[in-house]
């Protein structure tokens, strides 16, 4: 089995911590209690906390950690100006949301980070149409940083029996009998072109890690609960029940593009992959990135940094000349001959209750999709 990124899978989980005398509290947003979630539960390794200041501007300037692990995407606590006036370093803080404790921080570093540096470098970007970077700037100004234990587990309620902790994703792998697992991340529904990436995939390696991210989206992405239903629709029906195991990332997604790319795929070690796809404009939003960014910056690292092994997707598409899907490095047709359809068309193609054509989703798919838009919509 692949090792965790860093060398161990961390495990910062502790029912039975003691909390009698932390007094002090951060109240978490959503965004950051599935941070705390996904560090205590080792999907973040080698991250035991959130970031400190050095690590912090390490990971903006060089994406490395101080101690020069890769790691591309700052995790980070945001507190306001007058919460942090309350803390001080060495003392332990109790992390709660909605009133609930589920961890604890022991104050390391608080600090004021530039927030339009981290724009700039983690996002390269900076206006607020980014929703990735109207995010960070909308979350309060100063990070704490330092260890964490969580304390409790979160209540998954909507389709609980797909959250799994690295260590029981690890163990089904083992079970199964797959040494080489190529991991899938989406927020999106599975089109034809997913498929045909992932089942390109699924060929060279014994099995597919299918796992959308289900932790906050931007409004206008389709809710994972609809999501998740075209996903069990389309597995039912067309992969292979041996080679297929679909589980969830309670992850947020920063629409980070290129250096979520990284980050997704480091996580995805942990989670038990020994490759990861990455196809176009991974975790990229409008067009703030290039095509294949997401796979070039793959090559800023040095050999041996990164353990799992990126496996590139060019742009598919349905090919009407072909007869089935392609990418510009197998087909020689022209655009005329390709069924291309944007994220966007489809949304807005949903949302009217116009089906969008076999050649781009599945019938089984659309007929989800459309009853779980007409919800929203209604
Ligand atoms: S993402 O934001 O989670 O990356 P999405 O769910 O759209 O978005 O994509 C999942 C994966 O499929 C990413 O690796 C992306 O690059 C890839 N992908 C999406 N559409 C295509 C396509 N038409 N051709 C090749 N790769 C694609």
């Amino acid at each position: 089995m692949i090792q965790a990124h860093g060398g161990t899978l961390i495990n910062k989980f502790d029912a039975n911590y003691d909390l009698t005398n932390v007094t002090k509290e951060i109240e978490l947003d959503a965004f950051s209690l599935s941070d705390l979630e996904l560090i205590g539960i080792g999907a973040f390794s080698p991250l035991t906390g959130f970031l400190g200041k050095e690590d912090y501007e390490s990971v903006v300037q060089n994406m490395r950690l101080a101690n020069g692990t890769v790691w591309s995407i700052p995790v980070t606590l945001p507190v306001t100006e007058e919460k942090a006036a309350e803390l001080v370093t060495g003392e332990k803080v109790k992390l709660t949301f909605n009133n609930e404790t589920f961890g604890v921080i022991v104050v390391s570093d608080i600090f004021t980070p530039n927030k339009q540096v981290e724009a700039e470098k983690v996002y390269r970007a900076n206006d607020d149409a980014h929703p990735g970077v109207s995010k960070m700037f909308e979350r309060p100004s100063v990070y704490v940083g330092g260890e964490i234990t969580l304390t409790k587990r979160v209540k998954h309620e909507r389709f609980e029996s797909y959250y799994l902790d690295p260590v029981e994703t690890r163990a089904k792998f083992a079970e199964l009998g797959w040494k080489r697992i190529v991991g899938f991340q989406t927020r999106n529904p599975v089109h034809r072109a997913h498929e045909y990436i992932q089942k390109s995939a699924l060929e060279i390696v014994d099995g597919l890690f299918l796992n959308p991210l289900v932790g906050e989206t931007k409004s206008d992405d389709i809710p994972a609960d609809v999501r998740m239903e075209s996903y069990e629709v389309l597995l039912e029906k067309y992969y292979p029940k041996d080679r297929v195991f679909l589980a969830v990332f309670p992850a947020a997604m920063r629409y980070a593009g290129p250096r979520e790319a990284i980050f997704h795929a480091i996580v995805r070690q942990n989670y038990g992959c020994t490759h990861f796809i990455v196809g176009r404009d991974h975790a990229g939003v409008g067009d703030y990135y290039g095509t294949y960014d997401a796979q070039l910056i793959f090559s800023e690292f040095e050999e041996g940094e990164l353990a799992i092994e990126p496996l590139f997707f060019e742009h598919s598409f349905f090919c009407k000349a072909c007869g089935n899907m392609a990418s510009t490095k197998t087909c020689p047709h022209t655009k005329e001959d390709h069924v291309v359809l944007s994220g966007t068309k489809v949304r807005q193609m949903l949302s009217e209750g116009v089906v969008p054509p076999p050649e781009f989703s599945r019938k089984e798919v659309v007929e989800v999709l459309i009853r779980g838009m007409q919800k929203v919509h209604a």
